[in-house]
């Protein structure tokens, strides 16, 4: 059940307020609404003329989002998927409506929100137990469940590698198929149990030391959100929605989603990072990279919430 309110604490909030510039009349649109906290930080900071757009896939996130926020004539509420967003005809005419120059300021806050962790229906979380779903928008495609069931020991074992890095990917994946085809694979408590069976779990709990099912829920979660395939594109289409000027601002929580936005962002300024010391042809220059390193939160942020620990936030401006 979900309990209490749950409580998301906007990441890197006051790094995001800096770096996006909101001009007078300033048009925002952020990909991922979650539970509106960067997007009631970002609106207490625009003027009256401004107009925001808040797009999630996830409907318990936009209704908690516009309960919020709802009052708030600035902000309109768009579901959809960042990647499927801009062709769909809602966010067409919202633009050439509200927005004709293009966006002031984008901003993507890649990942889960503690709604979803914290939710044990939502099954994404191996601490509660819940159905072993993991869909952030339960309406479309497969839950993790049925994901599995999809998989064999190799394709499984490769996702649980590339979207874990888990090094003992193919014993997990061997035990989390036996578990399935022996009626032992309904719940998120099930599937700790199997990696437990490979990587057995301390009892009491070192100090950073993570949980061992920890790697094959963020892959086997990655793996049913498709979150990496089009991450890259999305990025270089939102780019083309800023104006000149305009910036876009995203916070990735792991390296292989921080490297994609990094790769991302470079290629976008006209940085070559392909093999050889030359581009083969001139990469158009688009943007300009700002704290070209990213920003990781401050130590005060990371103690105070620890999920945030792992996050970065990379900016860059739209080239005339
Ligand atoms: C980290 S939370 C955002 C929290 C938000 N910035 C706040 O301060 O409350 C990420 C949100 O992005 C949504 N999301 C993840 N991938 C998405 C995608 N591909 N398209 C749209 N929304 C997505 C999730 O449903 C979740 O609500």
């Amino acid at each position: 059940m979900m309990t209490a309110a749950p409580v998301h604490v906007p990441v890197l909030l006051q790094e995001v307020l800096d770096h996006l510039v909101l001009p007078p009349a300033a048009r925002i649109l952020d990909l991922t609404l979650g539970l509106g906290g960067h997007a009631e930080a970002l609106l207490a900071k625009a003027d009256t003329d401004s107009r925001y757009l808040g797009v999630d896939r996830d409907p318990d996130a936009r209704s908690l989002a516009a309960e919020r926020l709802g009052s708030d004539a600035r902000l309109s509420i768009l579901a959809s998927a960042y990647e499927d967003l801009w062709d769909e005809p809602q966010f067409l005419a919202w633009r050439a409506a509200q927005a004709p120059e293009g966006f002031d300021a984008i901003l993507a806050d890649l990942g889960v929100s503690t709604l979803q962790l914290r939710t044990p229906e939502r099954g994404f979380s191996f601490r509660d137990a819940g159905p072993l779903d993991m869909r952030m928008d339960p309406e479309h495609g497969l839950s993790a469940r049925a994901w599995i069931a999809e998989q064999t020991d190799e394709s499984l074992a490769n996702a649980i590698y590339q979207y874990g890095e888990e090094r003992a990917s193919r014993p997990i994946a061997r035990a989390i198929l036996r578990a399935l085809h022996e009626g032992r694979l309904d719940t998120t408590h099930d599937l700790a149990r199997a990696v437990y069976t490979v990587i057995p779990r301390e009892p009491a709990k070192r100090k950073g030391h993570s949980d061992p099912a920890t790697r094959t829920f963020q892959a086997i979660r990655i793996a049913v959100n498709g979150e990496l395939d089009r991450l890259a594109v999305s990025l270089e289409t939102a780019v083309s929605h800023l104006r000149p000027g305009g910036r876009l601002a995203v916070i990735s929580f792991h390296s292989l989603e921080d490297r994609i936005v990094k790769q991302t962002l470079r290629r976008l300024a006209g940085i070559y990072d392909g093999p050889g010391r030359v581009a083969p042809v001139e990469l158009p220059k688009v943007l300009k990279l700002l704290q070209a390193g990213g920003i990781a939160p401050s130590e005060a942020e990371a103690t105070a919430n620890p999920p945030s620990r792992s996050a970065r936030l990379r900016v860059a401006e739209r080239l005339p």
